[in-house]
């Protein structure tokens, strides 16, 4: 390739030179295949002050008007995440979990963990049946739910950082789900398509009151879901942990025979860490630590990238070719090393080293594939979540996803608390080498035990330019596929340059080390590009769904651009 044709921003940018040069670097409309669904048709929101992305534009609303009121960007988070539990069953929840990363205008930083956790009575071998086989509890029914932590995380959040009083954060979560809000074809779809997890538990009186979901058009209101919801305003995270929502939570599981008791609940807390810091190319990245996968992957698939040299073209092969080679290795160290930091020990420094990346950079061969057994070998030796972005009028900003794992948890519903449950139990390794609902095949660090956080993917990320300035705020939704989105959003912001619309856009490709094999989306890439891929011997295959969906928010000159991902349905709200 001719070295004029790649882009690369080289090393940190001196300080003097940023002086004069703009603090926002100018983007580069991107060019996709004819054959890419979101070419040319997808668009950011702009506002001048303050934005909240989100993957449901109602919940986007609510933290929009938070923020009108007076509110920060936590509060908004706040409001958004208790206001996805109702507009968004299908993630946004209650009863399930997540994680926050918090920049605050004066350069404080933050990250909360409200990961859910396992009940005590849970066993390293709980899903394994007498025929040694999975038995698929961990992904449906009472017994795959973990210990809920949103609300204790989100009103932590909001304890520390938040300026407006809870009653007022909740108030708009209270509206919708007591006065309802209007039931689109997005929801009548999901609805639909998940009415199996549904219709088994107490959720079909509200979802399917006649066996089918609430009609296009029609307004749901949730009143059980306000209820608890008001408690909460009232009453804090205690009704929830010890209180009386407690009590429907452990009479739920009563009834199915699920592990969850109040001293579980009674015992839940969530935990504020020290973000991982790293940089690319001279810009900063604040991301999540573990418990969360999410943080230490993409930092170390960027620093063996930033080793590896100059990006080539966005689309290219060799660009494709070193994504998925970066990504593939990252992922061998996630997959076998990474578990809950309170029960097993995680190489934090060595993994998001700037050294170790070199020296897993020059394994990678500028012309063939690896097979991830033998990097495995040689490395040994050294659906459903939903992520919302905001910035607020004075230039916090909060990253945070949370999750019930697949859509609509484990398909529990709690009868009179009017929320879904977790199945977030699959996330841990339930027997090892055998792979999850998203094929991750993972190691003893994460196996289970009484207590511990099961290792996730979500990838909350802030970065800032090199004069330190906010740039960027992102997360997404999807599994192992959020770490892949992740990256290859921050890789289409610094290195292509692309603008966020473009960014969000972009056809991505995603490499978990095992099935060892690059999933591309499909008509995202030229088919002489993909030959050229298998001739460098790496296994392709191209995936009519989408690889995650993020939700992201942009500073531009004049204000900031929020978007929705365009595989998603969702919004940016601003002003
Ligand atoms: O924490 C994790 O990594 C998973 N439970 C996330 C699941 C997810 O993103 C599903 N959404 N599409």
């Amino acid at each position: 390739m001719a070295a004029a044709a790649l882009i690369g921003l080289g090393a940190a940018i001196p300080l003097d030179r940023l002086a004069q040069g703009p603090a926002i670097p100018s983007r580069i409309p991107a060019t996709f295949p004819r054959t890419w669904a979101y070419g040319t048709a997808s668009h950011a929101t702009f506002a001048p002050h303050a934005m909240v992305a989100s993957n449901n534009r109602l919940a986007a609303e609510v933290g929009a008007e938070i923020m009108e009121q007076g509110g920060n960007a936590i509060d908004a988070a706040v409001a958004t995440g208790f206001a996805l539990a109702v507009t968004f069953p299908e993630a946004g929840n209650l009863g399930g979990g997540g994680y926050m990363v918090i920049r605050m205008a004066d350069g404080r930083v933050a990250a909360l963990d409200y990961r859910e956790t396992a009940p005590l009575a849970a066993t390293r071998d709980m899903y394994v049946g007498a025929n040694g086989k999975l038995t698929g509890e961990s992904v449906i029914g009472p017994r795959a739910s973990g210990v809920p932590g949103a609300v204790a995380g989100m009103l932590e959040a909001h304890r520390r950082y938040g300026v407006l009083p809870v009653a007022k954060v909740l108030a708009p979560a209270i509206r919708l789900a007591s006065e309802g809000f209007i039931v689109d074809s997005t929801f009548f779809r999901s609805l639909s398509g998940d009415k199996y997890r549904i219709e088994g538990f107490a959720g079909k009186s509200v979802f399917f009151p006649d066996g089918v979901p609430p009609q296009i058009g029609s307004r749901l209101r949730q009143p059980q879901l306000a209820r608890t919801i008001g408690l909460i305003s009232d009453s804090g995270a205690v009704v929830f942990y010890r209180g009386s929502i407690a009590d429907s939570i452990v009479a739920e599981m009563r009834r199915d025979g699920g592990l969850i008791t109040k001293a579980d609940l009674g015992r839940y807390r969530p935990v504020w860490r020290e973000p991982i810091r790293s940089s690319y190319r001279g810009y900063s990245l604040i991301t999540m630590p573990p418990s969360s996968s999410g943080g230490i992957t993409v930092t170390e698939t960027l620093n063996i990238l930033e080793a590896y040299g100059p990006a080539a073209p966005f689309g290219t092969a060799e660009r494709v070719h070193a994504v998925a080679s970066a990504s593939q290795r990252a992922f061998v160290d996630r997959n076998s090393k990474l578990g809950d930091p309170a029960f097993v020990g995680v190489p934090l420094s060595t993994l998001t080293s700037k050294s170790y990346a070199r020296s897993v950079a020059k394994s990678i061969s500028r012309d063939h594939a690896d097979p991830t057994t033998r990097v495995a070998s040689r490395m040994r030796e050294g659906n459903e979540t939903t992520h919302w972005s905001v910035v607020d009028p004075s230039g916090n900003a909060v990253a945070t996803t949370s999750t019930l794992n697949d859509l609509y948890g484990s398909g529990v519903y709690v009868s009179g608390g009017g929320f879904f449950l977790n199945d977030e139990m699959d996330d841990f390794t339930t027997q090892p080498g055998t792979p999850n609902m998203f094929g991750l095949i993972q190691g003893e660090a994460n196996s289970i035990a009484p207590g511990k956080r099961m290792l996730s993917a979500i990838s909350p990320t802030i970065v800032l330019d090199p004069g330190g300035s906010l740039l960027l705020v992102t997360g997404a939704r999807g599994g192992p596929r959020i770490i892949s989105a992740t990256s290859q959003i921050i890789l289409n912001v610094i290195d292509h340059r692309m603008s966020l619309a473009d960014a969000l856009s972009a056809p991505r490709l995603h490499h978990q080390a095992l099935p060892d094999s690059i999933r591309l989306e499909a008509g995202g890439f030229d088919p002489a590009v993909i030959a050229r891929l298998r001739a460098m011997g790496h296994y392709v295959y191209e995936l009519n769904s989408g690889i995650a969906a993020a939700a992201s928010v942009i500073r531009v000159k004049g204000g900031y651009e929020g978007m929705d991902d365009p595989r998603s349905h969702g919004g940016a709200v601003g002003f």
